[in-house]
């Protein structure tokens, strides 16, 4: 940890105050060290209070992803967010990410970017990224499992996101199959799975996820006004960003443990129980087929059951979904 993430997490703790010696004697380091990077942290937008009897108290943070602060909200995890790096502005975080694991880097690394500048989404299309207004994340994972299995990976991700979501704000978005999480029927987050790997070996998976957080309507582009919202604009509120963002990495820490323990089925049945896709009669487009049919389930990699009209059951791992009047 950080110097900064070290005081900041010590001031979280120490909600009545601690005073300057306190935090020098805690954190090891001398009085105007700990009064230097207060004046920085200050200058960031952190508002602390110096008394003379109560010592730096934490009274508000800012709505601003710094990594030494997102390290002092998460504490320790098993994989997820053991390296975390807040970057202002980059083309996309998976090409980031993509970089430093040609780089060799551990698995565990979270990249978030205040602003993208060729954010993307699934199939090639366009993912709008503006500053400060959502989170726009990618993670390095290294799993040991069949390239078959990743789409556990997504479907966990979905899941954990919904949950984190729920907690942080009281908001219960629905799963879109395959990726795509809706509130109020409009989409407010996707998660972009890129894998490289051989036929039968995995090397490394990058998990990317765009939430649109803080956007009013007008933020949006003129052509996903109709169809995208952001969790401001169905609480009526503001999120707190880092902590929303904190939240969400606990729990994929966690179902990131669930999956390599080989516990996907528990998953399975939470990501059933808030998939708006289930039971419904759906066409797919996957590349240039279009199947027709009822989805069913996930099976045990992770793939949608669908039960085609023709009455066959068929796994599919990807593709572009259609509610079907029946
Ligand atoms: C989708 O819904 O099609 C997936 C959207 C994924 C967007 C995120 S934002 C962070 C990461 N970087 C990208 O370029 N894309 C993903």
């Amino acid at each position: 940890m950080t110097l900064d993430a070290k005081i900041i997490s010590a001031l979280r703790s120490a909600d009545s105050g601690i005073s300057g010696a306190d935090l020098c004697r805690q954190l090891g380091v001398s009085r105007t060290a700990i009064w230097a990077r207060i004046e920085a942290l200050r200058e960031l937008g952190y508002d602390i209070a110096a008394n003379p009897h109560t010592g730096y108290r934490l009274l508000a943070s800012p709505d601003r992803l710094l990594a030494a602060d997102l390290q002092a909200r998460l504490g320790k995890t098993q994989v997820i967010g053991r390296d975390i790096r807040v970057l202002d502005q980059v083309t996309s975080t998976n090409d980031v990410i993509e970089q430093m694991a040609a780089e060799n880097a551990n698995e565990g690394l979270v990249v978030f970017a205040e602003s993208q500048t060729k954010g993307r989404g699934r199939l090639g299309r366009r993912w709008s990224s503006p500053s400060g207004k959502g989170l726009w994340f990618s993670i390095l994972l290294r799993p040991n499992l069949h390239p078959m299995e990743i789409t556990q990976l997504t479907a966990a991700t979905a899941t954990a996101l919904t949950r984190a979501i729920a907690n942080e704000t009281g908001l219960h978005a629905r799963i879109k199959w395959p990726n795509d999480l809706l509130l109020d029927g409009k989409k407010a987050a996707g998660i972009l799975t890129e894998l490289q790997a051989e036929l039968d070996r995995v090397h490394h998976v990058i998990i990317g996820i765009g939430i649109d957080v803080q956007q009013a309507p007008s933020d949006f582009p003129a052509e996903l006004q109709k169809s995208a919202t952001s969790l401001k604009i169905a609480l009526g509120r503001p999120v707190n960003r880092p902590s929303l963002a904190t939240a969400i990495l606990r729990e994929l820490d966690r179902d990131y443990a669930r999956i390599l323990d080989r516990q996907f089925k528990e998953l399975a049945e939470e990501w059933e129980a808030i998939c708006g896709t289930l039971g419904q009669h759906v066409s797919i487009e996957v590349g240039t087929r279009t199947l027709r049919g009822r989805a069913e389930a996930l099976d045990p990699n992770g793939a949608l059951l669908l039960r085609t009209d023709h009455g066959r059951l068929e796994p599919v791992t990807g593709g572009d979904v259609l509610i079907l009047k029946n």
